[in-house]
């Protein structure tokens, strides 16, 4: 989960690097350092615990003789505390070689423990996996004088998953890259080259990408690129064009980027949408020619972690309903590890929007290795998630750099219900009206999402008279049992307040134990309208709570009398069928959580002890 970014070119590396680590923040912050070599031919590395902007401060104190060649990382603490000691780069060789490393080597300690035996004078100055990696380097380079095959040398050894940028002040021009389980791209310049985990990282350079695949290495130069395989093997990388452009990435004027982002889910659901219908029917080329497989399928198991965990749990509500075939959806760190049963008529549909959640794509290649089909929901073009699925349906909601998911998550839903349209028309379990009608309505959720964003002040108004809050809780039931969810978590996520999502009809069965006078409770009140609708259910559920002394707090459709006796206050979503009411109640849950954080002082895009994209398992 930490950031990378290498460079070689024109002598402004430090600009780069830093440049670079700020957009990849994102992925850790518990410290930061970066490894340049000067025009005058020697290594210097600068690192500090804690945010960027203390590496930044310090290398505009004290200036760091600039170069072509250098490798900045950005740290989410795994082995070892976050400490300057621990940040990385970590140095090799008496301190000519430096190597950055975002994973976790699961051997460690056993290398480290034969690294000692052959060169007992190694002195370890961190307590750090990577640091061993640096010295296994070191060790290997005075024997090839190559960093290339120094660090084949040493991948060959390495148990886990990482990503490893080495460079070495005696081949200047030059730095190495190996990947296992841990994102890295290229980025090509002209006359300058880059590496990253992400593109972000370099978009503001080049928009031109080539992507690694696992277990490769690849070295740069300012104006080569090679990469072979761990045998030695030369790859020709798959080159792709970033689709966004650096102010994508930047804050135009909001507060944090997750505001920014909230602002931006009517245009996340509305490009997840464009060109993927034609005549009222849904078209994803992406699946052509997998017709016969989805008609032949007789389960599904949709696979993520957190947010997109509950945005699959929606995705099973729809496909159910719409495609009728069973569909579970199961935390990616659970699955691989139960033995599942899956067999060639099961189809994995796993959700991610970074691609790179280690659980997941563990989840997905255990999948794969017992024959089954895989289609990935992913926000992260190249990514290795979508690079190891057999399909990708992509969401375009644009980067999303904000820690905690916002406008991913309804992008994610609006991804899984053209699925859930277009596997009915394969299976026919829709009919072509029903089916038109529900992709319609499915095309007017951004204009809807954008009339319910209008409610921000007042949310705002609520989120700073309850900044002094302990513990919120949070009903929904059916489709809006998984937004409860989502607003729990982003409460706990943001505000670090105690918060529970909870299906509605499970009040009676305990969580009623938890209302006292005064207790917030969120309800996610389904539309009245239609035969079946389970409005009138929880309106009791709410007069239940409201009679112990609950404060009500209650998003429902706009010109909802029934609610209105009973409620402290009402956030309004506009009409629509069920299955669209959770992508236009999701919203009033985010912005409340980003805006009592913000209430209380806390950093919304970064919070504490979270990491973006979670790369170890
Ligand atoms: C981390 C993030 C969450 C995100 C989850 C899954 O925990 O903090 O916001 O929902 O990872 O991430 P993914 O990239 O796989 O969707």
């Amino acid at each position: 989960m930490c950031g990378i970014v290498g460079y070689v070119g024109t002598d402004r590396s430090v600009e780069v690097l830093l440049g670079g680590l700020r957009r990849l923040e994102y992925r850790g912050y518990d410290s930061a350092g970066i490894a340049v070599i000067g025009g005058d031919g020697e290594l210097r590395i600068r690192k500090h615990a804690g945010k960027l902007q203390i590496l930044v401060d310090d290398v505009e104190r004290q200036a760091m003789p600039n170069g072509g060649t250098g490798i900045g990382h950005t740290r989410w603490a795994t082995h070892g505390s976050p400490t300057d000691a621990n940040a990385h780069p970590h140095l090799g060789d008496n301190g000519k070689l430096a190597l950055i490393h975002n994973g976790i080597i699961e051997n460690f300690a056993e290398l480290k423990a034969e690294l000692l035996t052959a060169h007992p004078d190694t002195v370890f100055t961190s307590e750090t996996d990577s640091e061993v990696a640096a010295h296994l380097v070191g060790y290997a380079f005075q024997e090839t004088g190559d960093v290339t095959q120094a660090l084949r040398a040493v991948v060959a050894k390495l148990h886990g998953a990482f990503t490893l940028l080495v460079m070495h002040q005696d081949q200047p021009g030059v730095v190495v890259g190996a990947r296992r389980n841990s994102p890295l791209v290229i980025g090509l310049g002209e006359g300058e080259n880059f590496l990253a985990s992400d593109v972000a990282a370099f978009v503001e350079h080049t928009r031109r990408a080539l992507a690694i695949g696992q277990d490769q290495i690849v070295t740069i130069t300012s104006r080569t690129v090679s990469v072979i395989d761990f045998d030695g093997g030369s790859v020709e990388p798959e080159e792709f064009e970033v689709t966004w452009d650096v102010s994508a990435a930047e804050k135009g004027g909001w507060s944090s980027f997750m505001a920014k982002e909230i602002s931006e889910e009517p245009e996340a659901v509305a490009n997840t949408l464009l060109g993927r219908s034609t005549g009222g029917e849904v078209r994803l080329p992406e699946l052509a020619g997998d017709d016969d497989r989805l008609k032949d399928i007789n389960r599904i198991v949709i696979l993520g972690c957190g947010t997109a965990s509950y945005s699959g749990l929606l995705g099973k509500y729809a496909i159910e309903k719409w495609a009728r075939i069973p569909v579970e959806v199961e935390l990616s760190h659970e699955f691989r590890y139960r033995d599942p049963v899956l067999d060639a008529r099961t189809l994995v549909i796993s959700i991610s929007q970074s691609g790179e959640t280690m659980d997941t794509l563990m989840a997905v290649q255990h999948a794969k290795k017992a024959g089954v089909h895989t289609i990935s929901v992913c926000n992260t073009q190249g990514a290795t998630i979508a690079r190891e699925s057999d399909a990708v349906i992509y969401t375009y909601a644009g980067p999303e750099i904000a820690v905690a998911s916002t406008k991913a998550f309804v992008a994610q839903v609006a991804a899984l219900y053209l699925f859930g349209l277009h596997l009915a028309r394969v299976r026919g379990t829709l009919d072509a009206g029903e089916s038109a009608a529900l992709l319609d309505e499915l095309k007017s959720v951004p204009a809807k999402l954008a009339t319910v964003l209008e409610q921000h002040d007042r949310i705002r108004q609520l989120a700073h008279w309850m900044a002094d809050t302990r513990a919120v809780l949070f009903l929904g039931r059916h489709v809006g049992f998984p937004v409860a969810l989502e607003g729990a978590l982003k409460l706990k996520e943001l505000a670090y307040i105690h918060a529970e999502g909870f299906a509605a009809g499970e009040l009676k069965h305990g969580p009623i134990a938890l209302i006292e006078p005064g207790q917030p409770v969120f309800v996610i009140v389904p539309s009245p309208r239609g035969k079946d609708s389970l409005h009138p259910k929880v309106v009791s559920n709410i007069q239940e709570i409201k009679a112990r002394g609950a404060r009500v707090l209650v998003i429902a459709e706009a010109g909802d009398a029934a609610v209105l006796p009973y409620a402290d206050e009402v956030f309004t979503i506009p009409l629509a069928s069920t299955m669209f009411e959770p992508m236009l109640a999701v919203a009033p849950l985010q912005i409340f959580a980003m805006e009592l954080a913000a209430a209380k002082g806390l950093d919304v895009d970064r919070p504490r002890n979270l990491a973006k994209s979670v790369t170890v398992e």
